[in-house]
């Protein structure tokens, strides 16, 4: 049997499409390797949102070249594909940089694999491929394998939205919603080898609208609707959300779907309307409030997570107040905060007033003591509290295993592993740096 080894940098719709690679390879015999050491083909499957994220690749191409050479010494083959974002981005011009790579594929047509390794067996050389077929990647891939009591299913992909400061419309194309009858056969599929929680992903999630073969809409609530009555499956949460996209029917699924988890990420990016503005946000600092609002009358409990970008060009003393001031008002559960990065192509990157790395170092140090501290605030709060927990694996000590809150918080406790895959109630009595723990009742 050949090996597979599979890295994958960003966000959770990278490790979604490195398991369905894993899938569309499995039927060629690739099983999977547990380091590139012993692998005879690996995947690096790369995230262009930051510049940090997209140099690691290339540092870790020379070690894999390294590891080439070697093992061409010793008579054995191995391919060498980059999929991703990067590879969407940079396509020709990284085969160049990087000789080393055998297969370039983007977020789109990684489905292409298959041909591809055969294209380059059979002639040698190197195949590329990154245009945008529209969906064609989903009627293409195989079904899901088993995936554990969690499960990434893709629902939407691409963003038409061109914040001024992301790559994400260039890498993964316009905004699209696979059929409900699609998600659906997933989720029945991913739920039938096991998973109890569904994660539905997209750049623009709450975006969602899918065509049903009746001609009809389906907006990510009816979706959730849906889904809520597979049998077996326990929760349904969904990632990432646009505040200009969160409809009213999803507001109220928080309060009428039981399925549906309590918990939010919605990003914000500023907290000033100047820099939201420059941003092309298309929504205000009272706009992203007053639906903070709304989405907590509706569901009081609900933990509400952020993106925020600190030093974006032109970024004044007062506007990084400003959100500081927004921080402070909503009292975020978990946040990701990062310092603006120039991306090549995007029209932020050519802006005049770029803000200098000690003054991005600086705000980012003071937002994050802040966020630092309203996560254990709200983490302190369930103390004592008994919550249902979702067991999904082991935990480090013996006897004990690891599971989420429905506010996603890592919950320790001792328990049987007959309770992986069940929501057994837990009464949290310590909180650790990032997870609690807790006693089952
Ligand atoms: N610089 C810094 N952070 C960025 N993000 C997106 N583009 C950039 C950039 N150029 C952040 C945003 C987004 C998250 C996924 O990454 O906060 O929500
Ligand atoms: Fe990027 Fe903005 Fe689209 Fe999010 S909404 S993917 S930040 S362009």
């Amino acid at each position: 049997m050949k090996k597979l080894f599979v890295k994958t940098y960003g966000c959770q719709m990278n490790a979604y499409d490195s398991a369905r690679i894993a899938d569309l390879l499995a039927p060629l015999g690739y099983g999977a390797a547990a380091a590139p050491e012993d692998a005879d083909m690996v995947v690096l499957n790369t995230c262009h949102i930051r510049e940090k994220a997209a140099e690691k690749v290339y540092s870790e191409l020379g070690t894999l070249r390294a590891l080439k050479e070697e093992k061409a010494g010793r008579g054995d083959a191995m391919l060498i594909a980059v999929a991703g974002c990067v590879a969407q981005a940079e396509g020709e011009l990284m085969l160049q940089r990087a000789p080393v790579i055998d297969l370039l594929v983007g977020p789109q047509t990684y489905h292409r694999l298959p041909e591809m390794i055969a294209k380059v067996a059979r002639a040698g050389g190197k195949a590329l491929q990154t245009d945008f077929p529209a969906l064609e990647k989903f009627d293409a891939l195989p079904q899901a394998g088993p995936r554990g009591v969690s499960a990434f299913l893709t629902v939407q992909e691409g963003c038409d939205k061109f914040c001024t400061f992301c790559v994400v419309p260039y890498t993964r194309g316009a905004e699209l919603s696979r059929a409900p009858g699609a998600v659906l056969a997933e989720a029945q599929a991913l739920v039938a080898a096991g998973a109890r929680e569904l994660v539905l992903l997209g750049q623009n999630v709450n975006a969602y609208r899918g065509t049903a073969p009746d001609g009809k809409t389906w907006s990510l609530a009816r979706l959730c609707a849906a889904l809520a009555k597979i049998e077996g499956l326990a929760r349904i949460r969904y990632t990432t959300s646009h505040p200009r996209d969160m409809a009213d029917d999803l507001i109220a699924a928080h309060r009428d779907n039981d399925k549906l988890m309590p918990f939010l990420h919605l990003p914000v990016q500023s907290g000033s309307d100047t820099v939201l503005a420059a941003m092309n946000r298309q929504h205000r600092r009272d706009d992203y409030l007053a639906l903070i609002a709304r989405i907590r009358d509706s569901r009081p409990d609900i933990a509400i997570s952020s993106d925020f970008i600190v030093g974006f060009p032109g970024e004044t003393d007062a506007d990084f107040e400003a959100t500081m001031e927004l921080v402070r008002t909503v009292k975020f559960a978990q946040t990701f905060s990062f310092k603006y990065s120039k991306r090549p192509g995007t029209p932020a990157a050519a802006a005049l007033k770029q803000i200098s790395e000690k003054v991005k170092d600086e705000r980012l140090q003071a937002l994050q003591q802040l966020l630092l501290q309203q996560q254990n605030d709200f983490n302190d709060a369930q103390i004592g509290r008994t919550l249902d927990v979702l067991f999904e694996k082991p935990g480090r000590e013996p006897g004990q295993l690891v599971g989420r809150s429905p506010y996603l918080h890592p919950i320790h406790a001792q328990a049987d592993a007959s309770t992986i895959g069940k929501v057994a109630q837990v009464r949290v009595d310590v909180r650790t740096a990032n997870s609690l723990k807790g006693v089952l009742v």
